[in-house]
């Protein structure tokens, strides 16, 4: 397959996920709704051809804005019993601030649909064919990032927590295995849809669903109230990824305000919370002994020492010094991640030289392409160019050899034995990232 041959095969599964109401989903069957960070990524690869696509699928995502400018992780637009958990089961709607007209979550994802709008930005090529759209989805995004800094950072260090896994994006990630371990989750029987259609092994276990449950049962106790689950939930945790998709935002809003005349207040604000995330991120979630970014347990107050993709993520939004930028290079390229001999794809998303490592099992070894698209770009923001290029050819290697799968193994010596990738088959995000990649030069 050449590369004008993916670039199509990519656009028609952008094209036939694409669903009424102007939203993708991320894959049918498996996903059958709208996703925060999957709607981004999806936009960013419908931009390279189609900018009112693109527009339609934020627009869509930020209908659902609770009052307080949150903005929840799955938009429940038409009711399917293919999904478990459904909206009952999350019961958002307890929340004052949840709109009555759509059911979604009360949970978020990364947020990273400030420099989703800078990419529409520049890939648009009549800027005023989007303007009104920047106008109002800068005011959108602007008060999600205000909602986050004002609600889920209780010591105010300028670091947001998460609440869920869920929220990290990175949902079965091994750097919460000591997580679960400081509290017991009841035993529930769970309706899984999931493996229904995935094989099991391949998804995350019954006993770590019950965990996820858990949370929203503690959630539900009290209404999705952010000062009552900073206060008693066990799980708060400063993740590496999500506070960089902030800071990267909050980067890219800071330009975009200017292009847009936005009030010179709301500029001055988000550059404010670029550096003082920027800060708090180098003094509390760097690690020497790992030389990488790791996850804050802000619960039980202390790092978990955990190696995984999300530790790479502040080179997008050029959190680390060159230096340090340096130190997350040598790690990348190391026997954890790369490889001694280059034996794996970048990146897988968990320390291969774990004993915890699995390569197929969702976020604890497989290679995710919206993480590489992180990376990549990171990387040349350092002009870490060479292996930038080596993320990029192993992202499309990938994607040729296997097809546009949710995720993938990293193991090259695999490739002849393993006919497919992993998760679901006609993946939004990896073809609507594919399609970014291309468009580049790079
Ligand atoms: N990624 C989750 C799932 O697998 C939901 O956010 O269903």
């Amino acid at each position: 397959m050449n590369d004008i041959e993916l670039a199509l095969a990519c656009k028609k599964i952008l094209i036939e996920n694409k669903r009424e109401g102007g939203f993708t989903e991320p894959t049918a069957t498996l996903y059958p709704f709208q996703w925060l960070w999957d709607s981004g990524f999806i936009a960013i690869g419908l931009a390279t051809f189609d900018i009112q696509a693109a527009m339609e699928e934020i627009t869509a995502l930020h209908s659902a804005q609770w009052s307080n400018g949150f903005v929840p992780h799955i938009i429940f637009h038409t009711p399917n019993e293919l999904y478990y958990p459904g909206p009952e089961v999350h019961g958002a709607y307890l929340s004052t601030f949840a709109p009555k007209n759509i059911a979604t979550t009360g949970l978020t994802q990364p947020p990273v649909i400030g420099f989703v709008l800078e990419k529409i930005y520049n890939a648009a090529q009549n800027k005023n064919e989007v303007l009104t759209f920047l106008i109002a989805q800068f005011e959108k995004t602007f008060k999600f990032h205000n909602y986050l800094y004002s609600n889920r950072d209780p010591l105010n260090e300028g670091l947001v927590y998460i609440q869920h896994n869920w929220e990290s994006g990175t949902d079965n990630s091994p750097a919460w295995d000591e997580v679960w371990k400081t509290f017991e989750a009841p035993h529930y029987d769970l309706p899984r849809r999931d493996i229904q259609h995935i094989n099991a092994e391949q998804r995350p276990t019954h006993r770590d669903y019950e965990y996820y449950i858990y949370l929203l049962e503690i959630f539900k106790s009290v209404n999705y109230n952010d000062a009552l689950i900073a206060e008693k939930s066990p799980f708060l945790i400063q993740d590496p990824l999500f506070n960089s998709m902030l800071a990267a935002s909050n980067e890219s809003l800071a330009r975009l305000g200017e292009l847009i005349n936005a009030p010179k207040n709301q500029i001055k604000k988000l550059k404010y919370w670029y550096n003082r995330t920027k800060i708090a991120m180098n003094k509390k979630l760097w690690s020497d002994a790992d030389n990488g970014y790791l996850h804050y347990d802000l619960r039980n107050k202390r790092l978990i020492h955990a190696l995984t993709s999300s530790s790479f993520a502040p080179l997008y939004a050029k959190i680390p010094n060159q230096l340090r930028a340096k130190k997350l290079l040598t790690t990348l390229l190391s026997a954890k991640f790369l490889g001694t001999k280059s034996e794996n794809f970048l990146c897988p998303s968990f320390n291969t030289l774990d004993e915890r490592y699995n390569p197929i099992k969702y976020w604890r070894g497989p290679v995710w392409v919206n993480m590489n698209w992180l990376i990549y770009y990171g990387l040349h923001r350092y002009n870490f160019n060479d292996a930038a290029n080596i993320i990029k050819k192993d992202t499309l290697d990938l994607v040729i050899k296997y097809g546009i799968w949710e995720y993938f193994n990293p193991d090259k010596k695999k490739v002849n034995e393993i006919p497919n990738g992993y998760g679901a088959p006609n993946f939004s995000w990896t073809a609507a990232l594919v399609l970014d990649l291309l468009a580049k030069d790079k």
